[in-house]
């Protein structure tokens, strides 16, 4: 009797937490919905002034409203974020032969931008040319540049970034390797869940804790699995995906 009444205290406490984790989620989703709106129009008014169409600006005032337009395209990019969480809930995805090696070239070329900014360069690595999965290019896309601005973000010291795309004989093999400050052992296995961010990560660098958790659920519906390994010296994320073959 002992037992049963544990397990229904148990089963009480999760749906407790379910609950909990749902309201959280419309909660977020209510606010960043209603974020993005004024966000345009700051945006638009500043790029009207920095253009001078509402008069004559000093050096000065370019300067500042430079700072607003960078920082406004920031948030902007944290709302996108937490708003690709329900897109990528709402799967199913597109089912075409794609080639990885494309979307990686075109994702490190986004992120070469950040990366010089923070003093790191990335070095792609391909072994062979035929890496062609049946996916979703633009789905595939957002996981590359999830873990590209995490090791971007994650690596504040500078070095090199690699990315490299493998072809074995059933899978296509991907990492990206950061020299980053790495993830601690004891939180490593947390970092998939939704809004989990380690101790370290949370005090120095922005961000929602939701990245990793889109990067996993994309993978996965591609049929693919994703694991990590870090140290103090860096961080590496592999993933595999099952190799199209026509
Ligand atoms: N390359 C990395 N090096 C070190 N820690 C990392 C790295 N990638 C992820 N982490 C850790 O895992 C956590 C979860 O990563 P995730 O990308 O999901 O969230 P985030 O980067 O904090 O926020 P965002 O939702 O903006 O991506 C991070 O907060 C960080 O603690
Ligand atoms: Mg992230």
């Amino acid at each position: 009797a002992d037992a049963r009444r544990r397990a229904v205290e148990l089963m009480e406490a999760y749906e407790a937490l379910q609950f909990m984790d749902r309201q959280r989620d419309e909660f977020i989703q209510n606010i960043t919905h209603d974020l993005r709106a004024p966000l345009t129009f700051i945006q638009g008014y500043t790029e009207l002034m920095l253009e001078g169409a509402l008069g004559e600006i000093s050096d000065e005032q370019r300067d500042a409203l430079t700072v607003i337009q960078e920082r406004t395209e920031a948030v902007k990019r944290l709302v996108e974020d937490i708003l690709q969480v329900k897109a990528v809930e709402s799967l199913p995805l597109q089912q075409e032969p794609v080639s990885i090696e494309e979307i990686a070239y075109a994702a490190v070329r986004g992120a070469r931008m950040a990366a010089r900014q923070a003093g790191l360069d990335i070095v792609m690595e391909m072994k062979e040319s035929r890496s062609q999965v049946l996916g979703d290019a633009a789905r595939l896309g957002q996981v590359f540049e999830n873990l590209l601005s995490n090791a971007i973000k994650y690596s504040p010291n500078g070095g090199v970034i690699r990315v490299r795309v493998e072809s074995q004989n059933t899978h296509v093999v991907v990492s990206v390797a950061d020299p980053g400050i790495g993830i601690p052992p004891e939180e490593i296995g947390r970092i998939w869940d939704r809004y989990y961010r380690a101790e370290g990560a949370k005090e120095k660098f922005s961000g929602v804790g939701l990245g990793l958790a889109n990067v996993r659920r994309i993978i996965e519906a591609h049929g693919g699995r994703i694991w990590v390994q870090s140290d103090e010296n860096g961080t590496i994320f592999t993933f595999e995906l099952p190799r199209y073959i026509p």
